[in-house]
């Protein structure tokens, strides 16, 4: 089918000018969310999107997740081991793997749940992942101040909200991984699909660019809104498909409640 509406050409200038506009100078840490195509048509796509960011931040911290490695059960058989260059899963996108593709970011160690970071706090940032805090990155980013970026996605892609789930204290799953020669459990928490539920508790910067809007969050006003809403509601970031693993996190916090896990306790 013929598309007769045209698709905004939005430069690497116009990206850097919404960027600045949010208030991003350089000397900030940064989680990206990104989709390419919301934009339009961007010059230069991933790499041109990568290299906007890098002279916007000092650190560029995205999710590299690789869902292929996932697994139900210990038993359940391997079928994809993770590796520093595993391509990132597609629903992630292209920006996280163009980030990948720089020899220079460094890629935390989780099989599944691994995020890609470059610039000054790439190694702090990804050296505090664990399998039982998979999201303990988003942790590092509050302690420096950081922020979380959206570029064209809404709420369901804020990894931020999931470490603030796991602060508020919400039960979490266990999943499998495989590490080496073993394989070993991994905390594993619930969907994000009705993350927008927090959007109205929180205050960022937005602007436009081409056809995207952005979005700028501090990680430290996104952990302590969800932290709050949760603490008021358990439930209240819980999707309701009857199939989804949030059915069995809505179970077992209304079992158990919450078991906070303070951010900066030892
Ligand atoms: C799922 C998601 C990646 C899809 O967005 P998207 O724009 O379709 O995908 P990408 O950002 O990977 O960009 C690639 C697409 O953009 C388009 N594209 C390619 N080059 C482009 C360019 N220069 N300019 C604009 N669009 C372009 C193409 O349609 C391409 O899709 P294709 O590979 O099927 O051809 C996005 O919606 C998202 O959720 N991103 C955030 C992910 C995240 O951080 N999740 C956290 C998990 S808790
Ligand atoms: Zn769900």
């Amino acid at each position: 089918m013929l598309n007769l509406r045209r698709k905004p050409v939005v430069t690497p200038a116009d990206l850097d000018g919404g960027l600045a506009a949010l208030g991003l100078s350089g000397s900030e840490h940064v989680m990206v969310h990104a989709s390419l195509r919301s934009f339009g048509q961007l010059e230069g796509g991933a790499r041109a999107a990568v290299d906007v960011l890098a002279a916007r931040a000092a650190t560029v911290v995205a999710p590299a997740f690789t869902y292929g490695t996932l697994l139900r059960h210990a038993s359940s058989p391997v079928h994809g081991r993770f590796h520093r260059d595993l391509r990132v899963s597609r629903d992630i996108g292209r920006v996280p793997q163009e980030l990948v593709e720089r020899a220079e970011a460094v890629r935390s160690f989780h099989p599944t749940l691994s995020f890609i970071a470059l610039g000054q706090e790439a190694e702090r940032v990804t050296a505090v992942q664990t399998l039982e805090s998979p999201y303990q990155p988003v942790g590092a980013l509050y302690d420096l101040g950081g922020f979380a970026l959206m570029m064209g996605v809404d709420f369901g892609s804020n990894t931020s909200i999931h470490y603030g789930e796991h602060v508020a204290g919400m039960p979490l799953l266990t999943r499998y991984v495989p590490l080496g020669s073993e394989v070993r459990p991994t905390a594993f928490p619930n969907c994000s699909a009705a993350f927008g539920r927090l959007k109205p508790h929180v205050t960022g910067r937005s602007v436009t660019v081409g056809g995207a809007t952005l979005e700028l969050y501090r990680v430290r006003d996104l952990v302590e809104a969800t932290v709050q809403l949760l603490t008021a509601n358990p439930e209240a970031l819980l999707c309701d498909y009857a199939s989804c693993r949030c059915q069995e996190v809505r179970r077992l916090v209304r079992e158990r409640g919450l078991t906070p896990r303070p951010h900066g306790a030892a």
